[in-house]
């Protein structure tokens, strides 16, 4: 087994990723840290125990997530249509997520943590890039 320390691995978290909204910033950390833990052990079947409970939380969190977004950016003054666009990025997001969770075979044999890496990343760090951070700063002040 390789050395992995925890503390010195690659987070998907970053400080690029603050949109300077606390609860935003609070959720995206957390659903963030949930992924460096699995991907710590990239061999991890997704069929495993570990792997199915793991695509468990992680669509719950990502669910709840969405929802407190969702909620915050109906309140906001920002154009329908990209309200509409962002509403309907997660709704594929979390489709992806039940996609790795029902596809746990692939071409090579059952499918690992290292196979989905890359869809961790999309989900995690790009939306956050391309749609939340175009999220108007105030939102979380307007409680
Ligand atoms: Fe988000
Ligand atoms: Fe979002």
């Amino acid at each position: 087994m390789e050395e992995y320390n925890s503390q010195s691995a690659t987070s998907f978290w970053s400080a690029d990723l603050e949109t300077g909204i606390p609860v935003i910033d609070e959720q995206h950390r957390a659903i963030a840290e949930l992924g460096d833990r699995l991907v710590r052990d990239p061999r991890t079947a997704l069929g495993s125990e570990t792997g199915t409970s793991f695509l468990q939380v992680f669509y719950r969190l990502l669910a709840q997530h969405f929802e407190t977004e969702e909620l915050l950016m109906r309140r906001l003054d920002m154009p329908e249509a990209q309200r509409l666009a962002h509403f309907q990025e997660h709704s594929r997001l979390l489709e992806r997520v039940v996609a790795l969770s029902m596809n746990q075979i692939g071409e090579n044999g059952p499918k690992t943590v290292a196979d989905i890496t890359r869809d961790l990343l999309h989900i995690i760090v790009e939306h956050v890039i391309h749609a939340d951070h175009l999220i108007p700063p105030m939102a979380g002040n307007s409680a």
